[in-house]
């Protein structure tokens, strides 16, 4: 899809619809929906007098064939009260109008800054929003369907009217890395695990070197071995794939140090193990390295934009299947920092994968660590699938990763962390066990990231209810969402302007 500023009248575009706004309430049509109005010799302010038009959030109202608009339709989208209008509501507003309009035919659109200037939401935020929700609410997975869609094509024309042009352009480019790192890693995401074993991984890893320049290198089970990674070699002992430890780097500072280092749980498909899964719904577990695929997708996005920080993306990936050489519920490993875990729950593993992850991380001396894992199934219990949960052992750096999501839409809510709750993983024969009972799963998961991390500053961000939805709304649709990939390029831009 082509996206481009344009300078001039939104009246006087030739596309496929354009696009105006009403807002619930509002007394009569305002800014573009006013010119539109008026050229369609009141066409708007009749279908809301009517009342067909109520300007609730999300509604689309299309009109056909406009008086002396040389556009074949206008869209008239509902933003809600004018009050309450914020980023993330232009952003859905968006994406549903394209969708909808997509399943008209409708191949070309045109629309103004919606939203800018009201509530101080900034021109440049307002055109990044558009491009974000026209692209990622158009997404689809359709790789594997061989029938041919049944339509007129695609949306491959958007055009945003307004200026000054160089700024939307900008804001433009902006949008559209950002959107499409997110569809890379939905991509990822989306794919089954027959396609996603940690070779594919590792694979696309390389490709993305390739492609965007970035350092590369990927651990053998030989590496694993001699490192000592017990908790990444656990795991991926009752599988017939062999793991691979991801190290991905992007180099934007002229110093050695790593400024940020991103952890991502790369669970290729999580059965279980011997503790194994109920069936129901076992499929979605092929979507548990979607933290794994969203570091590196943030790398995608930092490598286009080119912000001078150092980061690098550390995935270690494994199936995690029963066997009759798997892990056993019971057995004790040795993770790389030299920490003994009794494993008294084989579904409980993207801990101990992780603790080779944070353990590995430590080494590079970062100044801030982030790890991103689907961890828990309790945090989706406490928070649902609005928030993604965040733990961490540093406020100010908590507070930089809450902000960041918050000004891209990604909710993100805290948890607490104090140190009564590690008495639930003590173990009377190993350093720690890797569970902590029935209640706050989600926490003492966290805890037991904490024991690999020490007093490097490090947020865990656990999306187990956020990674993927079963619901099309705003920006989303049906399948992987590509959370957090916009919150980590959005704090790690704020993190190397400073
Ligand atoms: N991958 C799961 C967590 C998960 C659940 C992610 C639902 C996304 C949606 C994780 O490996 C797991 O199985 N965790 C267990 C931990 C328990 C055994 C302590 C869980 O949450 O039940
Ligand atoms: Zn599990
Ligand atoms: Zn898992």
């Amino acid at each position: 899809m082509e996206i481009k500023a344009v300078t001039g009248d939104l009246t006087v575009i030739k596309a496929g619809a354009v696009i105006v706004n009403y807002f619930e309430g509002a007394k009569r049509p305002e800014g573009d929906a006013a010119a539109v109005d008026k050229a369609t010799d009141g066409a708007i302010s009749r279908l809301i007098k009517q009342g067909d038009i109520k300007g609730k959030l999300n509604e689309v109202t299309l009109l056909h064939s406009p008086g002396k608009l040389p556009a074949s339709r206008v869209a008239v989208v509902g933003l809600g009260k004018k009050k309450e209008l914020n980023i993330n509501k232009v952003r859905s507003a968006i994406a549903e109008t394209c969708r909808y309009l997509r399943g008209k035919s409708v191949t070309s659109l045109a629309t103004g800054v919606q939203g800018a200037g009201i509530n101080g939401i900034k021109i440049e935020d307002a055109a990044q929003a558009l491009t974000e929700g026209a692209i990622l609410g158009l997404y689809k997975f359709r790789r594997y369907i061989t029938k041919k869609e049944n339509n007129n094509g695609e949306i491959n024309e958007f055009t945003i009217v307004g200026q000054p042009k160089a700024t939307l352009s900008k804001a433009i480019t902006r949008g559209r890395i950002l959107a499409e790192a997110a569809d890379w890693a939905r991509d990822m995401v989306n794919e089954p695990g027959n396609n996603m074993t940690p070779t594919h991984m590792a694979e696309a890893a390389r490709q993305l070197a390739k492609e965007y320049e970035l350092k590369i290198e990927v651990l053998d089970k030989a590496r694993m071995v001699k490192l000592g990674m017990g908790g990444l070699l656990g795991v991926s002992q009752g599988s017939q794939q062999p793991p691979k430890f991801i190290i991905l780097s992007y180099k934007g500072s002229n110093s050695d140090k790593v400024d940020v280092a991103l952890v991502g749980k790369g669970i290729t498909f999580d059965s279980g193990g011997i503790s194994i899964k109920p069936s129901e719904r076992m499929s979605e577990m092929k979507g548990d390295m979607a933290g794994g695929a969203s570091v590196m997708a943030t790398l995608i996005a930092l490598a286009r934009i080119k912000p001078k920080i150092n980061v690098t993306a550390l995935v270690p990936a494994t199936e995690n299947l029963p066997s009759g050489t798997a892990l056993k519920p019971g057995d004790i490993i040795k993770a790389m920092n030299g920490k003994t875990i009794e494993v008294l729950n084989t579904d409980a593993e993207g801990r101990l994968i992780l603790a080779d992850g944070l353990s590995y991380a430590k080494k590079l001396n970062a100044r801030a660590i982030i790890d991103v894992a689907t961890l828990t199934g309790a945090c989706m219990v406490a928070l649902g699938n609005i928030c993604t949960g965040a733990f961490s052992n540093n406020q100010e750096l908590t507070d930089k990763v809450i902000a960041a999501g918050n000004e891209v839409g990604e909710y993100i809510w805290q948890l607490p962390m104090y140190d009564e709750y590690k008495e639930q993983l003590k173990s009377d024969i190993a350093d720690i066990k890797n569970i902590g009972g029935r209640y706050g799963g989600a926490i003492t998961a966290a805890k037991f990231l904490a024991e690999f991390i020490n007093d490097t500053p490090w947020v865990h961000l656990d999306i187990a209810g956020t990674y993927d939805t079963d619901k099309e709304k705003g920006y989303q649709v049906k399948g992987a969402t590509g959370v957090p990939v916009r919150t980590l390029v959005n704090l790690i831009l704020s993190m190397a302007k400073k």
